[in-house]
């Protein structure tokens, strides 16, 4: 679904490259990303995105900043969500304050108009952590969280999570439940075949529809290495795009009875 190169020169001040007036390349692949989702969002039923990998530091809050803002381009309502509770990073990625956010939201203290910060990118809202939570999955099963989402679903387009990565926590088994679905990143050179399989199985386990996959870091130089994990990769997301577009039908249908 997306392909980006590892760029040498990573500006860790700047990460969000996405820009009308410049034509990085990077941009290419995230319009092509872009456009696959709103593909699979065309009925609506596939808002709520998860953006997942296997290990850290994959390009998961990167990508999911830069989608986010790509979405936006095209007059759609975002809203990204760090779900990543015990390392947001996020924030900085927006410039904007962590305070005052999810934490303050479950404990009553917010509301969800005073916890929605907006960016300086066009139709692209951000909802930060907040202060500390101790205990995240608690976050993720309560009512009050499931509201939020719900509620959000009304006003935005998109809502897409940034979360922790699947073999560091049991987190994505509980935003799954809350989740349309994952986008599934991997990064060039550094997860292994193994730790994929993994967290693959993991996210079946649990009836978690992955989307998509998308290719970050990738090396151009090192050759070959699409075709030894692509077809294995189209293989596992067409087939859960299949099952996620027949349990939205599924729903469509018990709605009209
Ligand atoms: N295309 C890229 N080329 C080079 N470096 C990158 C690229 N994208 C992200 N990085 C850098 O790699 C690191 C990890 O990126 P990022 O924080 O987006 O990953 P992550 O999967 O969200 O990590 P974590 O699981 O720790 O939250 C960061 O230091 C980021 O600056
Ligand atoms: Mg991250």
């Amino acid at each position: 679904m997306g392909l980006f190169g590892r760029r040498k020169k990573y500006n860790e001040q700047r990460q969000i490259i996405i820009d009308t007036s410049s034509h990085h390349a990077g941009m290419y692949g995230y319009t092509r990303l872009k456009d696959n989702l709103l593909y699979i969002n065309s009925d609506g039923a596939h808002k709520v995105i998860q953006v997942e990998s296997a290990m850290s530091h994959e390009g998961k809050t990167s990508v999911c900043a830069n989608l986010a803002v790509s979405l936006g381009l095209t007059e759609k309502k975002v809203v990204v969500m760090d779900l990543d509770l015990r390392r947001p990073r996020m924030h900085r990625l927006f410039t904007k304050e962590k305070d005052g956010g999810i934490a303050e939201y479950m404990k009553g203290e917010l509301t969800v108009e005073d916890i929605i910060k907006h960016t300086e990118y066009e139709n692209v809202d951000l909802i930060t952590r907040g202060a500390e939570i101790y205990n995240p999955s608690l976050v993720f099963v309560s009512e009050k969280f499931k509201g939020l989402i719900e509620g959000l679903k009304e006003k935005y387009d998109f809502i897409l999570l940034d979360c922790a990565p699947i073999m560091q926590t049991s987190d994505y088994i509980h935003v799954g439940k809350i989740s349309d679905g994952v986008l599934y990143l991997v990064a060039y050179g550094s997860t292994t075949r193994s730790q994929v399989n993994d967290a693959v199985k993991e996210l079946k386990k649990n009836n978690i529809p992955i989307l998509g996959t998308v290719f970050t870091m990738y090396d151009r130089k090192k050759d070959g290495y699409y075709g030894y994990y692509g077809k294995y990769y189209d293989e596992i997301y067409t087939d859960d795009r299949k099952k996620a577009r027949k349990k939205s039908r599924e729903t469509e249908e018990e709605g009209e009875e």
